[in-house]
């Protein structure tokens, strides 16, 4: 990275503080204690537990699924693991949609129960008053905006948006109306790294963009697709740090030749 993270631990208002000072912000989901330690030492600046886990790491097609214990399980697991990165954890899918009483209910037992600093919820216009809502009982909100995975069956699949004139006027008016509610960080997903960048350039709380170009003032990756490990998911704004999938794969086999020929364990493995 290239210049040293702070050893504090990283809060909502250092977001926009280092979007002032012009450093990018490193952002990964992941999902339990070992992952978001070893995300912490490397000195990312936030750990988002996402509902991707209901795709990533159990097996679902979508995150449609998730529900408020799972997040607070992995949030809770995640918590134990991340001491200096700001700890955000998605809310999942109606979760705070049906209405802001439920929201403010759902996001509170996220932050009670699991120690996070912050929630993220997906959508614009019609999330406004909800944020504001959390915002106002003292629950800091990340934004998502572009492709909001938990309506990918309203968007007609996994598709870049904001390519229209009127569609990319609108995520320009959703990205204002969300920083005037008081998010404190808005993450753009699968949009066009000009309209990104002018997003970005308009806005005074940080973008965090996945698949949303180098415009951004933070980016964010799943980390089991960073690391290679998600091996079947390979779109095209990833850049995979590592081959761990193969590693593991390799590791195993050997683990189980070993054991098969009687090599493992060894008399100094033995008691
Ligand atoms: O669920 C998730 O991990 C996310 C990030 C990819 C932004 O929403």
């Amino acid at each position: 990275m290239a210049s040293p993270p702070k050893t504090a631990p990283v809060t909502t208002r250092d977001f926009v503080g280092m979007k002032a000072a012009g450093r990018k912000i490193v952002v990964v989901s992941a999902y339990d204690a070992l992952f978001g330690r070893l995300a912490d030492e490397a000195g990312v600046d936030c750990v988002l537990v996402g509902d991707s886990v209901n795709q990533v790491m159990c097996g679902e097609p979508f995150t449609l699924s998730a529900t408020l214990e799972q997040m607070i399980y992995h949030g809770r697991a995640a918590r134990r693991g991340v001491s200096r990165a700001l700890l955000v954890i998605d809310l999942p899918f109606l979760s705070y949609q049906v209405s802001r009483e439920d929201a403010i209910r759902n996001a509170g037992r996220v932050m009670k129960e699991t120690g996070a600093s912050a929630v993220k919820l997906e959508g614009g216009a019609p999330m406004v008053d909800t944020v504001r809502a959390l915002v106002d009982v003292g629950i800091p909100v990340m934004g998502h905006l572009g492709l909001t995975p938990q309506s990918v069956h309203a968007l007609g699949g996994y598709r870049v948006q904001g390519r229209e004139a009127e569609e990319a006027r609108r995520l320009e008016r959703d990205a204002a109306s969300l920083e005037a509610a008081g998010a404190f960080s808005i993450v753009l997903e699968l949009v066009p790294a000009a309209l990104a960048g002018s997003i970005s350039k308009a806005r005074t709380v940080p973008t965090i963009g996945i698949g949303a170009g180098p415009g951004c003032d933070g980016q964010v990756l799943v980390l089991p697709d960073l690391l290679g490990l998600n091996d079947g998911f390979a779109p095209k704004f990833l850049k995979r740090y590592a081959s761990l999938a193969d590693e593991v794969r390799g590791a195993v086999g050997r683990f189980g030749d070993e054991v098969r020929r009687g090599a493992y364990p060894g008399a100094e493995h033995s008691f």
